[in-house]
């Protein structure tokens, strides 16, 4: 299709290079339009290499061809991405000073708007009127993400990713109405990696898990509108971007953090292999092999079980936890005594979680792998889900379900 690509002059104009190349790779025919302020963030070379088309911002190049009346009528969706405030006033008014809003002016097909801007003018009864007034022309105007923003500050105002916004146009495109990102202002707690319980100050019990799959969770949240938090214990894999990590190292940091981060999540996604048991005793200097000594003896104990844990405190919360969703992961190779979804059903009652993801594992199944293949169960009684494919899939899918299971919530 014919796109129409408006470039609003905010910082987020640099991202906005990435999109455009979604749709490029999609097949789609994009026209930039940057304003002028745009162009001192992303020179007009960047969009015409990267588009194919040339790029203008005034309605006096290319006369003969009338673009401040063709390409808004010719264009079958337009995008603004960066939306800044500056840009949401004049489109909502009705301005007509450049090619950017002449083109808004004459847009037939569906137009998305994409707001990036300092959270307090995000949030300015002004640019909310705008917003509004926007809207109830029948404009689609995401909700900012919320997150770290140009300085140091954070809150709401982030240009949503890329992939988001393509999501949501494409959505827009199709006709849906629910093209808001579907964990927009939702902020989603996901604990990944593997834990580590120290013998000494140089051993320690380990596991496999790699963290790609809490990796990949904290991508597709992130993707999906969400204040994502990473808890990291171990992982072979870097934290993504645009995410807030909280590092830890043993199940007893873990179970800290997660009770500090609880209560304003409201998802929260134990994805962490934990160590069920730590060594009893941890010594402070390394421990020494003797010739005369016996084989030494580790002695265990039990790790508070930390998805449990949250389910009870959410449950003793009242009214506030309702809303809050639960999720575990479970790691189940079945056996002589039941098989894979019957251990993993009697381990979603147990924990009391809202949903559950089960991974059928073996030796060379999931751990570190890029694919995989899970069942999503669910306490709220809808059928066993199955998803597989790479653990981006994967958790584009677990991320979606969550969506829904957040809209039945707040039905109830
Ligand atoms: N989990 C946890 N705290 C622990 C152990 C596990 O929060 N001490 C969480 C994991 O993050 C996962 C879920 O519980 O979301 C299931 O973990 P799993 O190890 O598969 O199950 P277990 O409860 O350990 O049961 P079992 O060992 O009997 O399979």
């Amino acid at each position: 299709m014919r796109i129409v690509l408006g470039v609003g002059g905010g910082i987020a104009a640099y991202k906005v290079a990435s999109l455009l190349r979604l749709f490029t790779e999609a097949g789609h025919n994009v026209t930039v339009i940057p304003t002028e302020a745009a162009t001192r963030f992303v020179g007009t070379a960047t969009w015409e290499a990267l588009s194919g088309n040339p790029v203008s911002n005034s309605v006096f190049d290319g006369v003969h061809q009338v673009n401040h009346v063709r390409l808004g009528h010719e264009a079958d969706l337009v995008v603004i991405a960066p939306a800044t405030a500056d840009l949401l006033a004049r489109a909502a008014t009705g301005q007509a000073g450049d090619l950017l809003t002449n083109t808004l002016l004459m847009a037939h097909g569906p137009v998305l708007f994409a707001p990036a801007m300092h959270t307090e003018m995000w949030q300015h009864p002004a640019t909310q009127a705008n917003v509004e007034t926007l809207r109830s022309r029948g404009a689609a105007v995401l909700e900012p993400a919320t997150g770290r923003l140009t300085g140091a500050d954070s809150g709401p105002g982030r240009l949503p990713e890329p992939e988001a916004i393509f999501d949501a146009a494409i959505a827009l495109v199709q006709g849906q109405t629910d093209f808001q990102l579907p964990l927009a202002g939702r902020t989603v707690t996901i604990s990944a990696g593997g834990t580590r319980e120290p013998l000494d100050p140089v051993r320690f019990l380990g596991n496999r898990s790699s963290g790609k799959q809490g990796v990949a969770l904290a991508v597709a949240a992130r993707n999906a509108g969400a204040t994502v938090r990473l808890l990291a214990a171990h992982m072979e894999v870097p934290p993504p971007p645009g995410v807030e990590v909280v590092p830890v190292e043993t199940a007893l940091q873990l179970r800290e953090a997660a009770l500090a981060t609880a209560g304003d999540s409201d998802v929260f996604i134990m994805s962490a292999a934990v160590a069920d048991f730590r060594p009893a005793v941890v010594s402070d200097t390394k421990i020494k092999k003797r010739d005369d000594s016996a084989d030494p003896v580790i002695t265990l104990v039990r790790n508070p079980d930390i998805l449990q844990e949250l389910v009870e405190v959410r449950n003793a919360a009242g009214p506030s936890g309702q809303h809050r969703l639960i999720v575990g992961f479970a790691a189940e190779t079945g056996d002589s005594q039941g098989d894979v979804l019957a251990y993993a059903e009697a381990k979603l009652q147990r924990k009391g979680c809202d949903l559950l993801v089960v991974n059928h594992v073996g030796s060379d199944k999931v751990f570190g792998q890029d694919t995989n293949s899970v069942v999503i169960l669910s306490r709220s009684g809808s059928g066993p889900q199955e998803a597989s494919g790479t653990k981006a899939e994967v958790s584009a899918a677990i991320i979606s379900r969550i969506g829904d299971e957040l809209n039945h919530l707040a039905l109830n």
